[in-house]
């Protein structure tokens, strides 16, 4: 990691960050880098991150890089996508790769080696002109945010203001070490899952010990924000942002019907104002919520089943419905996955297609890859 002298620390300027909800005109973004992710440690709790069936693999290979194909054809992807986006006329900035993953490092609660993804999306949140680190939840990724250093300093001299969460501990003593281990990883999607599993019944492998959160769990709608209890992100984090964001905004929590929540943007999605995508396999139990959009007006479509060829070790298949929206009826879609494609030409909305399915195997879609940093227009309500 590079951090360079900070310039021009005088003169006043705009901030550079301005960026209210998932679907105005977009002008700059980040999108991740994956140079340096490590294969991480397979502790209990990561087990809600990994596909059962690459268990042994993930216990076998900790600490060490993943697969060199696997990661050219990743940030492949992520190249694809920034060339896109700037034919598009998006403004494109991009994280440092990182070399130190694989260090193992310790704190006074715990020792990990790295992960770090490029799934900015997880670990940045962008209330506005303010870019709040998340907490994060899980060991490996402890010091993920510094990935984001150097660009979060560059923001932070163009004006935009900038915080931190507070950290959790993530102390054995954060987790319910009696969650039962086989719906640990249950398929993230799937329709059939026992009404017993943990969050259905309110049982999550995090506790409410301290505040703890992913920026992933949060989806903007202007002065109304989505939010779901995950695995990662619980109420204690979600009234940490609660209070931290005050009267202005209203953070209203929602149920999926989901075996391991991680993560809302396969799961409730906005494609524009006035229209969002729902999981079908992944339905909404929170009436109020229903009403709330369509009381509203909102259109509530649902997303088509991914067909990307791609593999599957962090996430389900409906990184399909990752989208990022980059304004004015355009949205970005993996060009592999033609039924969404069809879907949003259906709904008169302009897919912008990239190749980006190689992306898939660590985890993250279009819109976890990247972060909006300024799009244009300004706070409002889409529900009053
Ligand atoms: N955990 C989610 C991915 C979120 C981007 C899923 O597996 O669908």
């Amino acid at each position: 990691m590079k951090i360079e002298d900070a310039r021009d620390i005088d003169t006043p300027v705009a901030s550079a960050v301005s960026s209210y909800n998932e679907w105005d005109p977009l002008e700059e973004v980040i999108v991740g880098t994956i140079g340096g992710v490590t294969i991480p440690p397979l502790t209990r709790e990561m087990k809600v991150m990994v596909r059962r069936d690459y268990w042994d693999f993930y216990r076998k290979h900790a600490g060490e890089p993943y697969p060199e194909e696997l990661v050219k054809g990743a940030a492949r992807a992520l190249d694809n996508l920034q060339k896109v986006l700037e034919d598009e006329g998006v403004a494109v900035t991009r994280p440092d790769p990182v070399d130190y993953a694989a260090t193992r490092f310790r704190t006074p609660h715990f020792e990990s080696t790295g992960f770090f993804n490029a799934d900015v999306r997880d670990v940045l949140l962008v209330v506005g002109d303010e870019i709040i680190e998340a907490p994060m939840a899980l060991p490996p990724r402890y010091f993920e945010h510094f990935k984001y250093r150097s660009l979060l300093q560059r923001y932070f001299e163009r004006g935009g203001r900038w915080t931190a969460a507070p950290k959790c501990t993530m102390g054995q003593w954060m987790y319910d070490q009696d969650y039962p281990e086989e719906h640990l990883a249950y398929f993230r999607g799937d329709p059939d899952i026992p009404d017993d599993v943990g969050p259905l019944v309110g049982q999550y492998m995090t506790k409410e010990v301290e505040p703890c959160f992913d920026a992933a769990d949060f989806v903007r709608f202007g002065r109304d924000i989505i939010v779901q209890r995950s695995q990662v992100t619980n109420e204690l984090g979600i009234r940490w942002l609660e209070r931290h964001l005050g009267a202005e905004y209203r953070i209203h929590r929602a149920r999926f019907r989901s075996s391991g929540p991680v993560h809302i943007d396969t799961t409730w999605v906005p494609l524009g104002e006035g229209r969002v995508l729902t999981c079908p396999a992944r339905p909404c139990l929170s009436p109020e919520i229903m009403d709330m959009f369509q009381r509203a007006g909102w259109e509530i479509h649902e997303a088509p089943e991914g067909v990307a060829p791609a593999e599957f070790q962090l996430s389900s298949r409906w990184l399909s419905m990752n989208l990022l929206v980059i304004g004015d009826e355009r949205v970005v879609v993996d060009k592999h996955e033609e039924p969404t494609i069809k879907m949003l030409k259906s709904l008169g909305i302009k897919p912008v297609l990239v190749d980006f399915k190689d992306h898939y195997v660590f985890g993250g879609g279009l819109h976890c890859a990247t972060l909006d940093v300024r799009r244009r227009g300004g706070l409002k309500s889409y529900f009053d």
